[in-house]
């Protein structure tokens, strides 16, 4: 068989690794596979590479995607997927493997309606597609914040301010209250569970009265201008307060070990799969363990994974 494997939408850290399980368990299983480069992008200009197994060598370790990624917004159209699906049958390319998030998914559903045998890996920092406890680089992306919060905690104490922190996530909350829960920030605002702007002013002004000397907020991205909200605290409650948004750096970096073992599971077991002749799926790990769902499924299961907020309001 011929196999071809993309990347697609935000990159997340651990692509590599789930493209080097593709190769490695596809050529022990005796198929070829090709590299399609930056996405639905390649596919359409019929930009693909063989992969050799020494193609994905260091795979595990490097962030990003070699493949290369993109968004490719016109890939909604009819005739633009036919110039796709006649490029994938000129390369006598039998499989597909679409590493991505929901809008890549999507677009694998939209080919797979048309007659492409695909299966989707989830590869992004958002953890939002069903089907799965976890995606790719969602790890990786969450130590990155943690880490970023805890040095940001140790300059708002030492001036006694309160820190805004914005994750990225779309309209996911999981990188916000999961790196809340690991940090101990006093407010994490996501849209599955806003708060109240004015209880918020008032909690701080109270907390500056009583001399406390910081305070952490973690916002998911698109809720507010966090640099607007921590004026406004500033002047409202008189706890000085400032904003970061730690935006694209949470996607880089070199895949934590739950990533790279999570990419390794996803690959191998998606060609698996693909070996098997089974189609029109996204591969998962639920409960420890690997499983499979059709692609409208995971589509319409886009909710945050854990209910975090009994516990945080345990402890915090
Ligand atoms: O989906 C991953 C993600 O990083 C989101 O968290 C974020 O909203 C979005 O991609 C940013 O996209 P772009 O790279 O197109 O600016």
């Amino acid at each position: 068989m011929r196999i071809g494997v993309l990347t697609s939408g935000g990159d997340a850290p651990g692509m590599n690794a789930a493209i080097r399980a593709v190769v490695r368990t596809a050529l022990y299983y005796g198929h070829d596979v090709y590299g399609i480069k930056n996405g639905y992008r390649g596919l359409i200009e019929n930009d693909m590479v063989l992969l050799l197994h020494d193609d994905v060598s260091g795979g595990l370790t490097k962030g990003g995607t070699f493949l290369g990624t993109a968004r490719v917004e016109n890939f909604q159209e009819q005739d633009i997927r036919e110039i796709a699906y006649r490029n994938l049958q000129k390369r006598k390319i039998n499989a597909l493997i679409v590493i991505g998030g929901d809008g890549s998914y999507r677009g694998a559903m939209a080919l797979a309606e048309m007659g492409v045998k695909v299966v989707c890996i989830p590869g992004t920092i958002d953890n939002d597609l069903g089907g799965t406890d976890k995606t790719i680089g969602f790890n990786t992306a969450l130590n990155t914040i943690v880490e970023a919060i805890d040095k940001l905690r140790d300059t708002s104490s030492s001036h006694q301010r309160c820190s805004i922190i914005e994750t990225m996530g779309r309209k996911a909350g999981d990188l916000a209250l999961y790196s809340g829960l690991c940090s101990g920030a006093e407010f994490i605002i996501t849209n599955d569970h806003p708060v109240d702007k004015n209880y918020l002013i008032n909690t701080l002004s109270a907390w500056q009265k009583e001399g406390r000397r910081q305070a952490i907020i973690v916002v998911t991205e698109h809720m507010f201008d966090v640099y607007e909200l921590a004026k406004e605290i500033s002047e409202k409650s008189g706890f000085s307060t400032r904003a970061t948004v730690l935006g694209y750096i949470q996607r880089g970096g070199t895949p934590v070990p739950e990533d790279r073992i999570l990419a390794t599971q996803l690959g191998s077991y998606a060609v698996t799969l693909v070996n098997e002749g089974i189609y029109g799926v996204g591969v998962g790990i639920r409960n420890n363990k690997l499983v499979h769902n059709n692609l409208e499924d995971i589509l319409n299961d886009l909710e945050q994974h854990l209910d975090l907020y009994d516990l945080i309001s345990k402890v915090s």
